[in-house]
């Protein structure tokens, strides 16, 4: 078997995985559904070794090669491990890897960088699986939010209650209703505290539980919204999830916070735009980042709006996009 290389996209929840049943195989307490998106990827490429332990490589825009942190490097091996297992294999890799977007800045790459190593490690064993199969082994590298990356469009997980319906599932293809996302980055280092960290912490806020009772409603306008098309009944429902994710964070035993004074100038600038007319409605990740989600029509108001706001280091216009590409150019 010769290399295998994988473009994974990241993805932006609407309703939010915070808090876990079990982290460590990343059952997530509540259902999240995101949308996936088109332009902020994640490329791995792999190569089966003669012998010796995985080898582990950041690939750099200018085509160089960096080791990454010896904690990087744990959680690949221990999530090839998974799959090797998975797959009755002893076989070990040369990978390199590469997000086109800031890296743990809330803009989850861990979703899109741990679904491109699975579907390209499982490719790489020799193995066939399904989608289903795919989206629970990728959930295994600790990253609950990559199950949701192996899929395109509008996606829900987990499937159901048990482990063994702890995958991802599309609820509507990318086609379905082509939302943007415009993406204003505030802050573009790694984040302070994991998301791991933050769904460890979660349940000691006492908003936690209060946000569990109110999820299935919310979920429930979220699909009617999705299949409706219908961003007026989606957008509140993205901020309160968002806010309500950040509100957890904050009264967490000890507190997090994401945000920076970026993240509340963009908030404010959107509630102006509403104001004026546009429909455009914000969520954030486990990050400063603000995720503006908003009709193609609206596109170019909201960017260059964003664009000149001095709080604003920059835009990435990004949308919904159709899933991972199995033809990308090899890294090595
Ligand atoms: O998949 P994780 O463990 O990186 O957690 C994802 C957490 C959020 O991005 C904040 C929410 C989500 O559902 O994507």
């Amino acid at each position: 078997m010769s290399k295998v290389t994988v473009d994974a996209p990241a993805n932006i929840a609407f309703i939010k995985y915070w808090g876990a049943l079990d982290l460590d195989r990343a059952l997530p307490r509540n259902r999240s559904l995101s949308m996936t998106l088109d332009s902020c990827t994640s490329r791995c490429t792999i190569e089966p070794l003669d012998g010796g332990p995985d080898e582990v490589w950041l690939s750099e825009s200018d085509g160089g090669f960096r080791a990454p942190s010896a904690e990087f490097v744990q959680k690949v091996r221990n999530h090839l491990d998974h799959l090797r297992q998975w797959a009755g294999s002893e076989q070990t890799f040369r990978v390199a890897t590469r997000n086109n977007f800031p890296t743990a800045g809330g803009l989850a790459s861990s979703a899109s960088g741990f679904a491109a190593l699975t579907l390209a490690a499982v490719r790489a064993l020799g193995k066939k699986a399904s989608n289903k199969e795919l989206s629970s082994l990728a959930r295994l590298s600790g990253s609950g939010s990559a199950a949701r990356s192996v899929f395109g469009g509008y996606v829900e997980w987990p499937a159901g209650e048990t482990d063994e319906e702890a995958y991802a599932v599309q609820i509507a293809p990318a086609e379905h209703w082509e939302l943007r996302d415009i993406i204003a980055v505030v802050e573009i280092g790694p984040k302070v505290v994991s998301s791991r960290e933050g769904h460890r912490r979660a349940p000691s806020s006492p908003y936690y539980e209060k946000r569990q009772e109110l999820l299935p409603a919310r979920l429930e306008v979220v699909r009617q919204a999705i299949k409706d098309r219908d961003l007026s009944v989606l957008g509140p429902i993205l901020e309160q999830e968002a806010i309500d994710l950040h509100l957890i964070a904050m009264s967490s035993e000890p507190p997090i916070f994401y945000w920076s004074p970026g993240t509340v100038d963009v908030l404010k600038t959107l509630r102006e735009l509403r104001q004026e007319g546009l429909s455009a409605y914000a969520t954030l990740d486990a990050g400063a980042n603000v995720h503006v989600i908003c009709d193609a029509d609206s596109e170019d108001d909201v960017a260059e709006r964003l664009e000149d706001m001095a709080t604003v280091g920059f835009v990435i216009r990004d949308g919904v996009g159709e899933g991972p590409d199995f033809d990308a150019t090899h890294l090595f």
